[in-house]
Formats: structure tokens, sequence, C-alpha cells
């Protein structure tokens, strides 16, 4: 038996990186996906995998923050699997760490649109069938950029901060409806986000990554149990918390 045995989960980001590797595990645990991305050729690729190892799953283009997008994904989605009981919300693109005094107005509300309009984009667009069936799991993908500055520049910091109280607000609304919404805040993960960065071995990047306890950055495949987590009833009495799986960078 799977932990999400019978459970439908739609996961954005899910052509790289974290949101692979949650698409991955899930369908392992017995999940139906729907893997949506911008880069439909990623998503592609992973559902043809989930498939071969005996899963089900479709591939679904989505732009997190075009609302019309977002409905018509969503849309593709219950076509296909009628219902979704797990959300996860992982796409996200990173603002170069730029300091607010470089950051255009066009980078700043390319991160927020993305980053942070896109994680409520897709939850209103899911949210009301969940309610329907009383259930439902969102998970979103935060940062430690959620609590301390550095883990990005100003719009990214914004915005991660910013996913923390929504999460907060969504559980404190939608509780009682039978809804747990919760966050995770990765540290530093090797993904298709940091994959130059880590490959250039910027010293003060690779001091900053190797200096937590746990002396290394982590897989998308160590966010993803902790994902599996949230998602099954492991966590049943889980709400609005903000979880770091992150080496232990916030003890710095
Ligand atoms: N990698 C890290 O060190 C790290 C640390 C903390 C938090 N995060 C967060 O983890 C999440 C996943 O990132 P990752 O590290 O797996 O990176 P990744 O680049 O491997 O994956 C991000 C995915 O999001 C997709 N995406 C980008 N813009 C999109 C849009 N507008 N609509 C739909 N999909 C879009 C990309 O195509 C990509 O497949 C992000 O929210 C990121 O901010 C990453």
């Amino acid at each position: 038996m799977g932990k999400l045995d019978n459970k439908v989960a739609f996961i954005t980001g899910a052509g790289s990186g974290m949101g692979a590797a949650q698409s991955l595990l899930f369908a392992k645990e017995g999940a139906k996906i729907i893997a949506a991305d911008i880069n439909l050729e990623g998503v592609k690729k992973i559902v043809e995998k989930i498939k071969e190892d005996g899963g089900e799953a479709v591939a679904v283009e989505i732009d997190v923050s075009d609302s019309s997008s977002v409905k018509d994904a969503v849309k593709e989605g219950l076509e296909s699997f009628e219902r979704i009981d797990v959300l996860s919300n992982t796409a996200g693109v990173l603002d170069d760490y730029a300091p607010t005094l470089e950051t255009s107005e066009e980078l700043w509300d390319k991160i927020i649109n993305i980053n942070l309009k896109g994680v409520y984009n897709v939850t209103n667009a899911v949210l009301p069938q969940m309610i329907d069936n009383k259930e439902g799991v969102v998970i979103n993908i935060a940062s430690i950029a959620a609590f301390v500055a550095g883990g990005g520049g100003a719009a990214y910091t914004a915005a991660k901060h910013g996913i923390a109280g929504y999460t907060k607000q969504l559980s404190f609304d939608y509780g009682n409806k039978g809804i747990r919404a919760n966050a995770i805040a990765p540290g530093a993960v090797e993904s298709g986000m940091t994959k130059e960065i880590f490959e250039s071995g910027d010293a003060a990047v690779m001091e900053s990554v190797n200096s937590v306890p746990a002396g290394r950055y982590g897989s998308p495949e160590e966010i993803a149990t902790a994902a599996l987590f949230l998602a099954s009833e492991d966590s049943s009495f889980m709400h609005g918390a903000i979880m770091p799986v992150d080496g232990g960078w916030l003890v710095k």
C-alpha cells in the first residue's frame, strides 16, 4: 500500500528539480499525477518516466503567473483525473540575488508574479473543488528566504516571506473545511535553479552553502520526502507550518 493511494496530486514546477522529484515519489506512493510546468517538454519526460514505472500521470502546460493559463491547466487536469487531493505549489524562479537598487521594476514584477502570485493563482483555481470534497492538502515550496535574508535577493526574499504568510492565512481560513496547508522551507538544493551557480564554484556561494551543519547542499529527493510527509496522513495534525528542510541553514 502506498501513502497516497487513490489520491490525485497537482504539482507545479514538475518539469525539473523538486517538482519532478515530488512527481516521481508521489506516483510511487500511489498518486495519479498532474504534472504542470511552463516547460511542457520537461514535464512530458517526467510523465513518461512515471508511466514506464507503472504509474498514472498527465503533463499539462501552465504559466503560474497567468490566471487564465492556470484555469485552463487545472481544468485539463480535472478532465483527466476528476479531482485534486494534493496541490504542491513548487514552480519558482531566482532573482540572481539582486539587492533592491539593482532590482528593476520588471524583475520585481516577474519574481513576485511567478513566486508569490503564482501560488495564489493555482491555489484559488484548485481550492473550490477541495472544499467541495471536504478534504485537500496544499504544500507551498517557500525557502529559507521565508525566514532570513541572503537566500535570494530583495524580490525573492519578499516573495518567499509572502508565501509563509499566505500559507498561515490559508490554514486559518480553510483548516476547518478539511484543508491542510503547510509550506516547506528548503535550504540550498541542487536543481535546475542552482546547478550553474554550484558548478561555477563561486567561493562566497559555496562557503554559505557548505557552512551549514549538514556541510553540503541537498537533493530534490530530500525535499520530496518532506513533501510526501506533508501530503500524507502522517502529518494529519499539521496546519500552517513552515517546515525548514535546510541542512541546518537556519541555525546560523
Ligand atoms: N534550489 C534551491 O536551492 C531552492 C532553495 C529554496 C527554495 N527553492 C524553491 O524550490 C522551488 C523549486 O525550484 P527548484 O530548485 O526545483 O528549481 P528548478 O529550476 O529545477 O525547477 C523550477 C521549475 O519551475 C518551472 N517554472 C518556472 N517558471 C514557471 C512558471 N511561470 N509557470 C510554471 N512553471 C514555471 C520551471 O520550468 C522549472 O521546471 C522554487 O519555488 C524555488 O524557489 C529552491
